[in-house]
């Protein structure tokens, strides 16, 4: 769920200690990499047990940093000069090791003297990494309160199985989702605060145990959404028809099918919400009984009865006690009569309006944005540019 070069500009240090997840952060130095960042990578002693640094090297087409007596830097003074102009010191993975040299304020290596030099326009996040006895031993865990004490960012560590075979919390959040935790870090929080309930994707219509009446949404605009709201500082709870996609990171996500689910799945969590946005295709008729049994193919012709599904949307936004709603509409001719139709008649105080040929189920979308001030278009971009612009748009209309 990523644009481009929403990191350009910045500079990253990202720092490998000595841990089997090493071998992650090369795909963590290219994700950065490919947001626009300049990545500048430390390595201990321990990470080149793990990984070369000419992998970094290669992908972030810079010098790799390990040795606190390195002369390459000119006044010979890398502990105080990599973060200079560096935003962010991101540690992963960072093993116990790493984690108690921190708390103590040891510098007896290049990154240890980094992190106490470092100052404060350069903030800390850290991801842990190691086997689970070694996180849940209370040392690491009075560690640990007190690196947060001391104001780093921690990211995981995560649950699951582990390189010695055991199963537990320790893991190093993947590469992906540390690459969404910066990302985050970065965005300003002009949602914070607010609860923001989003459907996205399509629903599923059964007509018999194996079939389906569906649509070509992806769910990639209500996922860039809801990625975006969570990036801006809000709740978010993501209701989701059938798509590949995955969670985004910090987002509650409940999986349903059909039109009827997902109505009911709505109707229990909007009263908690400040804004509900409805980007999801809702089927808008399912067949009337679907077959328990798999239909045969015998006849010639097989016709389907279907019956309308609730307007999820109209019945939220009816409610006395209704969130700011915002509706998407999808069209294909004559977007600014149906889009401003569907305000009007649903009482929105936004839609969002598009042609189908524009956006659904690519990558990038051209939008436009109606209230109650008029129409503003919102140029072709990807996905996620085009979610940042709405909420936005939304923020500064919750704020009116
Ligand atoms: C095969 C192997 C795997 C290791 N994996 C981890 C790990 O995942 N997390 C951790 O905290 N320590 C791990 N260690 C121990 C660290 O490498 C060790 O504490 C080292 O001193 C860390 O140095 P550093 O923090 O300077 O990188 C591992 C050691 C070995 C031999």
């Amino acid at each position: 769920m990523n644009s481009k070069a929403e990191l350009s500009g910045r500079t990253i240090v990202l720092a490998v200690t000595g841990g089997v997840a090493a071998y992650k952060s090369a795909e963590l130095a290219r994700l950065l990499i490919k947001e626009g960042a300049r990545v500048r990578v430390v390595m201990t002693e321990a990470a080149a047990h793990f990984i070369g640094a000419a992998t970094f090297q290669a992908i972030t087409g810079e010098p790799v940093w390990s040795d606190l007596w390195d002369a390459r830097m000119p006044n010979g003074m890398a502990h105080i000069d990599l973060t200079r102009d560096a935003q962010l010191l991101l540690i992963a993975p960072a093993t116990a090791d790493c984690i108690a040299k921190l708390v103590q304020g040891r510098a007896d290596d290049l990154l240890s003297t980094l992190c106490l030099a470092r100052d404060a326009t350069c903030a800390l996040m850290v991801a842990p990494a190691m086997n689970r006895q070694m996180w849940e031993h209370p040392a690491t865990a009075r560690n640990m309160n007190t690196l947060r004490g001391d104001g780093a960012i921690v990211v995981g560590p995560a649950a699951g199985e582990q390189a010695c075979g055991e199963v537990g919390l320790g893991r190093m959040v993947e590469p992906a989702e540390l690459l969404d935790a910066v990302l985050a870090h970065f965005t300003p929080k002009t949602m914070a605060g607010r609860r923001v309930l989003i459907t996205a994707g399509p629903t599923a219509e059964a007509i018999d145990p194996v079939r389906v009446v569906t649509n070509l949404s992806s769910g990639r605009m209500g996922y860039a959404l809801a990625c975006a709201a969570a990036r801006a500082g809000a709740e978010v709870t993501l209701i989701s028809g059938p798509t590949g996609l995955a969670k985004p990171f910090g987002v509650e996500r409940v999986d349903v099918s059909s039109a009827l689910s997902m109505h009911e799945a709505v109707l229990s969590r909007y009263a908690a919400c400040d804004v509900f946005i409805a980007v999801a295709a809702v089927a808008d008729y399912r067949p009337a009984a679907p077959s328990e049994r798999k239909i045969k193919k015998s006849a010639d012709k097989l016709s389907i009865d279907m019956v309308r599904n609730p307007d999820i949307l109209a019945d939220v936004a009816a409610r006395a006690d209704a969130p700011f709603c915002v509706g998407f509409a999808a069209e294909s001719h004559d977007l600014d009569t149906y889009a401003q139709g569907k305000r009007a008649a649903k009482k929105l105080p936004l839609v969002v309006g598009n042609l189908v040929a524009d956006g659904l189920g690519g990558e990038d979308n051209a939008v436009v944005l109606y209230d109650a001030e008029g129409r503003h278009p919102l140029v072709r971009a990807p996905k996620p540019v085009i979610a940042r612009a709405i909420l936005e748009h939304i923020s500064r209309l919750l704020k009116d």
